[in-house]
């Protein structure tokens, strides 16, 4: 496959050129794309140099996949481009999540929607993918009513600016903000931009992205999304209603047999996930689950995972394995 990185200089483009690596994805030829600030910048995949390049050179060479990590406004206006010379585009900014016209996908929920005719692929947000893979097994089986969740976000999901303000801040160096405020020792109710009902983008990316990956809309999903100065994953506590009941015991054995999910949940040993362990790993951390003691089938439970990982490249290159297994490009 001819593929093509487009925000390889990025936080999240160097961890997909990570993934890529590791997993071995089937590449013949790397294009490594960032903005015109970068080109010519050197980078290197399984030892090799690489010289940056330029969109309009990239769309030129037609690579079989593209991987976009560069920001809204880059895939609004080069995934179609891509797409018309026949590229398949892997997209992880939410420029396409809600298009009608466009799938949402998790692959271990719900890959097998995608055909040949899938020209731009939706990742969805970092917060929604760990979300949604712990809320899959427990809806299927006991069915969703409404989910509450809170985040404690790490400023690795902002960029590269936000890890430097924070690293800034702890060595006591003035530099740019990429927050409006202090982020070390601070919590931020703030991820994202405001909208007019008063939620964040990312708040209403949580309460949208799931009902299309799952494909129903008889569930809701409210959320309050949290900056903390973390780098090593996002965590969410999460407060799900279900129509029917549930045994705890097996909630704990079924998310401990989801393929992708770990269960750490054992309050004896002082056993729960924590993003300094899920750091670099391609799991979603589970723990913490309990009985909501105010409301009848309510679960509490609490989720973290590598955002840079499964939140999005990992998840990315999943899809692109995905494609590649079933030939689909
Ligand atoms: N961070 C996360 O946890 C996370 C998770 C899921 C999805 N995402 C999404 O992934 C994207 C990248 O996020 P990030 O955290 O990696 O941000 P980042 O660290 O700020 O990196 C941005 C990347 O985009 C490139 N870029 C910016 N403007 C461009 C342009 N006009 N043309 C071409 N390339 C351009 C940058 O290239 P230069 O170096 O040349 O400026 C850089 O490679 C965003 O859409 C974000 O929403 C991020």
């Amino acid at each position: 496959m001819k593929v093509a990185v487009v925000g390889a200089t990025g936080m999240v483009g160097e961890v997909m050129l990570k993934v890529l690596a590791e997993r071995n994805f089937p590449i013949t030829e790397l294009l490594l794309v960032a903005s015109e600030r970068s080109v010519g910048k050197k980078m290197t995949y399984k030892g090799e140099e690489y010289s940056i390049i330029g969109l309009a050179d990239a769309v030129a060479a037609k690579p079989e996949i593209a991987i976009f990590s560069a920001g809204g406004d880059t895939s609004t206006e080069w995934a179609p481009k891509f797409a018309a010379v026949g590229t398949t585009v892997i997209d992880n900014s939410s420029a396409w999540r809600m298009d009608p016209t466009k799938k949402l996908v998790v692959p271990e929920i719900n890959a097998s929607q995608l055909t040949k005719d899938d020209k731009i692929i939706a990742n969805p947000n970092c917060s929604t993918i760990q979300l949604v893979m712990v809320l899959d097994p427990l809806h299927t089986k006991y069915k969703m009513k409404r989910v509450v969740i809170s985040t404690y976000q790490s400023v690795s999901g902002t960029g590269v600016k936000a890890v430097q303000q924070l690293e800034n801040e702890i060595a006591g160096v003035k530099g740019e903000m990429a927050y409006p405020y202090p982020i070390g020792r601070n919590a931020l109710p703030h991820c994202d931009v405001f909208l007019e009902n008063g939620y964040t983008k990312e708040e209403m990316k949580l309460a949208r992205e799931p009902q299309k990956i799952f494909d129903d809309k008889t569930f809701s999903v409210t959320a309050t999304a949290v900056r903390i100065p973390t780098a090593g994953g996002h965590s969410e506590s999460v407060n799900i209603e279900f129509e029917n009941d549930f045994d705890l015991t097996e909630v704990r054995k079924m998310l401990s047999e989801t393929p992708g999910v770990v269960l750490q949940d054992n309050p004896e040993t002082n056993t729960y996930p924590m993003p300094i362990y899920a750091h670099d790993k391609d799991e979603v951390f589970v723990g913490r689950i309990r009985r909501d003691e105010t409301q009848r089938n309510t679960l509490n439970l609490w989720i973290v995972a590598d955002n840079l990982r499964k939140g999005a490249a990992t998840n990315a290159v999943q899809i692109g394995e995905y494609l590649v297994a079933n030939d689909l490009v």
